[in-house]
């Protein structure tokens, strides 16, 4: 059940050390390096203020978007994270069953630790799978013919994370994924066999990058896949043109929740730009630091079609399973109707950064 004193989503993120061990939740809150770009995406929501607006009617007013050709009944996704089952026994099940009653999209990762046909049985109609390329060509392949086969309306590959980097918190804890949490999807293939490194190769560059995807790669995929193709972990501008004209179908803005390069930029810093070059209409889905329903209506001010939350599902997750997903979501949306009733906003096309103003810095 949901425990009375939940108010907003954040008060998950509060409750949830009460329901993990102190390892799990250091390893699901934690970023990389020194939790710089965690911080960032954080701060940077607090640098602007939402404008309110008198006296516009807003009685018909939605949330509804169409997202490459798509329709969905509103903009709030759910981003690809790993092993669900860490923080609740029925892992992404659960999850999937929460998405599909506040209908929302949610984005199944290569690593989940239930299998991605599992997941699309347990969900709704909307889901999308995100890929991580496999050091052997045929496991990619197999996995996005098995997404496409499951239902998968659409291929997110995140390319922003060739390295894993561990979190400093949850490694002094000394944090170990328990055995039930296995990347279940990937079961089928044979685990890469480690590099061998000549004398003076370096373990990053001739070691975990050799097998790390380049453009060859998604040229590749594009070629292949029955679906469209998303790319996510893009920071950059040129980036994100450099995409479009590979012919991806959207991209999403996002740092990781700031766990692969530290000092990385906050999501929310680097989207007007990317939004600048890409022009109005390219689709583009943005995650990192969303807490509440007014940083969802910032995220779409500042250029973003859609958005999605990463951490705050682990956390509902693990305080009240399925209904817990589904009522943080719940949450969510509501704050971000307040918002949008109060800055004027009958429907997300109206979200625009003249909604916002800057925060003036004191001097
Ligand atoms: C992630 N994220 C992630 N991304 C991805 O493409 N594949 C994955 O398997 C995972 N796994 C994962 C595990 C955990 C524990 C976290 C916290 C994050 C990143 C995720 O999709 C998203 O980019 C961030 O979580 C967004 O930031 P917030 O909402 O957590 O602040």
């Amino acid at each position: 059940s949901i425990p009375p004193d939940i108010r907003c989503a954040q008060d998950y993120e509060a409750l949830a050390p009460r329901h993990l061990a102190a390892p799990t939740f250091a390893y699901v809150a934690g970023g990389s390096g020194h939790d710089l770009t965690v911080a960032a995406n954080r701060a940077a929501f607090g640098q602007w203020h939402i404008v309110p607006r008198l006296l516009r009617d807003v009685g018909t007013g939605n949330t509804r978007i169409t997202l490459a050709g798509e329709d969905y009944a509103h903009p709030l996704f759910l981003a690809p994270v790993a092993f669900h089952k860490l923080v609740h026994g029925a892992g992404e099940i659960d999850t999937a069953r929460a998405a599909h009653a506040v209908d929302a999209c949610m984005i199944t990762s290569t690593l989940a630790s239930c299998t991605l046909e599992d997941v699309a049985r347990a969900g709704g109609p909307q889901r999308w799978f995100q890929l991580y390329f496999q050091p052997q060509r045929e496991a990619t392949l197999d996995l996005l013919r098995r997404a496409e086969a499951a239902g998968y309306g659409a291929i997110v590959v995140t390319l922003d994370a060739p390295i894993q980097v561990a979190s400093r918190g949850a490694l002094a804890l000394d944090f170990r994924l328990p055995p039930e949490c296995v990347a279940a999807s990937l079961a089928p293939y044979p685990a890469a066999a480690p590099a061998q490194l000549a004398d003076g190769e370096s373990r990053i560059f001739q070691g975990v990058m050799r097998s790390a995807p380049t453009w060859d790669d998604l040229a590749w995929l594009l070629a292949q896949a029955r679906v469209p193709v998303w790319v996510k972990g893009v920071l950059h501008p040129d980036d994100a043109t450099a995409l479009r004209s590979a012919g991806v179908a959207g991209i999403v803005v996002s740092n990781h929740g700031g766990r692969s390069l530290d000092g990385a930029p906050a999501s929310l810093d680097a989207l007007p730009a990317i939004r600048a070059a890409l022009g109005p209409d390219f689709p583009l889905l943005f995650d990192g630091g969303i807490r509440s329903g007014a940083d969802i209506f910032k995220a779409l001010a500042l250029g973003a079609s859609a958005a999605a939350v990463g951490r705050l599902q682990l956390y509902a997750l693990s305080v009240a399973g399925a209904l817990g997903v589904a009522h943080m979501m719940k949450l969510l949306l509501e704050e971000l109707e307040v918002c949008m009733a109060l800055a004027g906003c009958a429907t997300v096309d109206q979200i625009t950064a003249s909604a916002l103003q800057a925060k003036r810095t004191p001097c």
